[in-house]
């Protein structure tokens, strides 16, 4: 290889793709991924800029539902230029640092709405991705059984249909079905599932009959949590429910004795409209997860919160004495600096308004897909529009089209959604349903 072939310069769209298929794996594909990913050169604001003819196209995904402000936000870009002069990471072990300290104190004064009952959330452990998030909020629940006497509760409660992460706690609640469960049998620990949750509009009787379903599960199992997403299921199938639900499970797992762990990594800070829907439930969870918004997409950070009660069984001598748990970059400044800008606009509320128009563009916009033949099901809530089909789309055909319309969406089996970033304007929001449509009709 020449020294000419090593310079930036020849790092063209074809070179990036070359190597990229010959070397590098993506999510959930073969290695040499013969899909062909599209290679981007820069990301700004609502807009991911394609190396490839130099097009541009709307980030339709909010990459994974992270970058709700739009990527490369002047207030987050300036906190992240402030912090990596002064410190880029430190560990986490005997040290600790203004931005995680004050990220800690200003993120509860965000979840803990006052008009909520039960305890306050009032620790945080900061890790690195939202399934490691997840992990410790399982090994928390164990250890808070064991410190309150109750060794014996080692199992997790989740309804199907649900997506917790990757690594291999989280997976073990993941949907067994669509979640690659059939990859890892005798691997994973079996979790107790029940049925998936009735979806949003369901009539008060049905949403106690399966409640009560949901309460002899967990009375019938030593189970130490459950662990739910709230109102809407991500990736295992982008499907809502009711508030309700949230509320009803807060009381099963207070009559139980289960912890609650709601997992926010997905909703979390704005997306349907509330900062949180646990909160918006009235309900306030044992444990909490949070990711992916936390820092406005702007890098990888999570966070696990526990009530005091969590805190002090884990802490307490038969709970382990401390949460058994530490990351490398546990607490990174960085990220912590980044978050905390990201908190000022979550809290400046600029997303309200825009979450409110978005969802109204995004029904006006995807119902005329409601009566296609080759369309199952059409939702929407907050800043999320799902398409569901009844045959699985061909992805890369799919893909190509809405590329040409200018937009940027990643479907899945029978799934064509969006979560846009709040910051699209109409125009740009009619240009993802439109796309979509086209999509469809393709
Ligand atoms: C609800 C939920 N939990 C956990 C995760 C895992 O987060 P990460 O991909 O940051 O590990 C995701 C990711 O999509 C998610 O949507």
């Amino acid at each position: 290889m020449t020294i000419l072939e090593h310079s930036p310069e020849v790092w063209d769209a074809t070179r990036v793709a070359d190597a990229d298929r010959r070397h590098v794996w993506h999510p959930y594909a073969p290695r040499h991924g013969a899909t062909g990913n599209l290679v981007v050169e820069s990301a700004s604001g609502t807009r991911l800029r394609l190396a490839d003819g130099h097009r541009e196209v709307i980030d339709g995904m909010s990459s994974w539902w992270a970058a709700c402000h739009g990527h490369g936000h002047p207030a987050l870009r300036e906190a992240a230029h402030e912090q990596v002069d002064r410190m880029s990471h430190v560990m986490f072990g005997g040290l600790t640092h203004r931005p995680a300290a004050e990220l800690a104190e200003r993120l509860l004064g965000l979840i803990n709405s006052p008009d909520l009952n039960g305890d306050p959330l009032t620790s945080v452990f900061f890790s690195d991705s939202g399934s490691v998030s997840v992990e410790v909020a399982l090994k928390a629940a164990l250890q808070y059984q064991r410190g309150v006497g109750h060794p014996e509760r080692t199992r997790f409660l989740t309804w199907r249909g649900g997506y917790h992460g990757d690594t291999q706690g989280p997976m073990g609640v993941c949907d067994p079905d669509g979640g690659m469960h059939s990859l890892w049998t005798g691997v994973l620990t079996p979790q107790v599932f029940v049925p998936a949750p009735p979806p949003r509009g369901s009539t008060p009787e049905v949403l106690e009959r399966y409640l009560a379903e949901l309460r002899a599960a967990v009375e019938h199992n030593d189970v130490a949590a459950v662990i739910v997403e709230p109102v809407v299921q991500g990736a295992g199938g982008m499907r809502f429910h009711d508030h309700a639900l949230v509320t009803g499970l807060r009381e099963v797992c207070d009559e139980t004795g289960a912890l609650l762990i709601l997992d926010e990594i997905a909703t979390g800070f704005g997306r349907t409209g509330d900062v949180l829907v646990g909160a918006a439930a009235g309900v306030t969870p044992d444990i909490l997860c949070l990711g992916k918004a936390l820092t406005g997409g702007f890098m990888s950070f999570a966070a696990t919160v526990t009530t005091d009660r969590v805190a002090a069984a884990v802490d307490s001598p038969d709970g382990g004495g401390a949460l058994m748990h530490g990351p490398t970059f546990m607490g990174n400044p960085l990220a912590c600096a980044v978050s905390l800008a990201a908190l000022d606009l979550v809290e400046s509320g600029y997303w309200r308004p825009r979450v409110a128009r978005t969802e109204q563009l995004l029904r006006e916009g995807l119902e005329p897909l409601r009566g296609h033949p080759g369309v199952a099901d059409v939702r929407v809530l907050g800043a999320i529009g799902v398409v569901e089909t009844i045959d699985p789309l061909v992805s890369p055909a799919v893909t190509a089209v809405l590329v040409e319309c200018g937009v940027w969406l990643r479907p899945f089996g029978r799934l064509l959604y969006t979560m846009p970033p709040f910051t699209c304007t109409d125009e740009e929001i009619v240009r993802i349903t439109d796309a979509m449509v086209a999509a469809v009709d393709a």
